[in-house]
């Protein structure tokens, strides 16, 4: 199954409304939380910064972003116009930020507009990231900077052991759910070639033990989607699933999944 958000616009409407749930519940966890401070920090917009939250989702980055004291103004863009009506109904107050339905690799945008650009697990989900890497250097100021932050989900797993069942489970939910799970591996490269000067990466871990919730979902939605595929039939599919929770239970629970951030500049004139 290829991956949802790559063609996000022309999805059904419940499911752009159940993957805002997810965005806004995976922004809220507190480990999803300290990786987006440490990069942040990295990233370190000062003096009134006016920065592009680009393939924004439900607007969770903008708003953090738009507390920031260095930062002035957050524009959000995303070609889901379900997740920019929710983005804009969560900041309802919040001044200096704004939304609007937009695809990162053709942006309506005038050249050198802003002084950071963040792309927040968005690159490994877009088809030709190259593009919104070139559209970003254009709407950037020289001197401006670029914050990247994506998961390395060709590593994920919620394997305990040497070909245990339940990893089968995450890869076919990574397969529905990331376009490119090897982006990461290619970031420098890309990154650099759209013109960017790289200053640091930093790599981040995600684990779950006790009370796994997202590794959970990874569970459950690859059993769901074996069985919808015909590999798997409905009741290894849920063997499958109560095996991740009697480990979980059990304190035998192992999920992980490593992210990368990247911080790069555009190079003055
Ligand atoms: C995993 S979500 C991340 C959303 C948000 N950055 C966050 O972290 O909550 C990936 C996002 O990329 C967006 N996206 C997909 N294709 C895009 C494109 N061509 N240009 C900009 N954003 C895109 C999706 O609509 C979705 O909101």
């Amino acid at each position: 199954m290829p991956d949802v958000y790559a063609t996000i616009a022309s999805a059904d409407e419940a499911v752009q409304e159940r993957l805002a749930e997810v965005l806004e519940l995976r922004a809220a966890d507190p480990q999803q939380r300290a990786m987006l401070e440490t990069y942040l920090e990295d990233l370190a917009p000062v003096g009134g910064a006016r920065v592009l939250d680009l393939g924004c989702g439900t607007g969770a980055v903008a708003r953090t972003l738009a507390a920031l004291p260095g930062v002035g103004e957050v524009v959000g863009i995303d070609p889901s116009s379900v997740f920019i009506g929710q983005a804009r109904r969560l900041s309802e107050g919040i001044a200096g930020l704004s939304f609007e339905v937009g695809d990162g690799r053709a942006l309506g945008l005038p050249d050198g507009s802003f002084d950071a650009v963040v792309l927040h697990t968005v690159l490994c989900h877009i088809p030709e990231p190259e593009r919104a890497l070139a559209e970003a250097f254009r709407v950037v100021r020289d001197g401006g900077r670029l914050a990247i932050f994506d998961g390395d989900y060709a590593t994920s797993t919620v394997a305990a052991y040497e070909n245990d069942p339940l990893q089968g489970c995450a890869e076919a939910t990574i397969a529905a759910l990331v376009h490119d799970p090897w982006l990461a591996r290619r970031l420098r490269r890309l990154v650099s070639e759209a013109g960017w000067r790289v200053t640091g990466m930093r790599s981040h871990g995600y684990l779950e033990t006790t009370d796994p919730g997202y590794s959970m979902t990874l569970v459950d939605r690859g059993a769901d989607s074996l069985v919808g595929a015909g590999r798997l039939g409905a009741e290894a599919g849920e063997a499958l699933k109560s095996e991740a929770r009697r480990r979980a239970d059990a304190d035998e629970f192992f999920g992980h999944i490593a992210y990368v951030s990247m911080i790069a500049e555009r190079p003055g004139s």
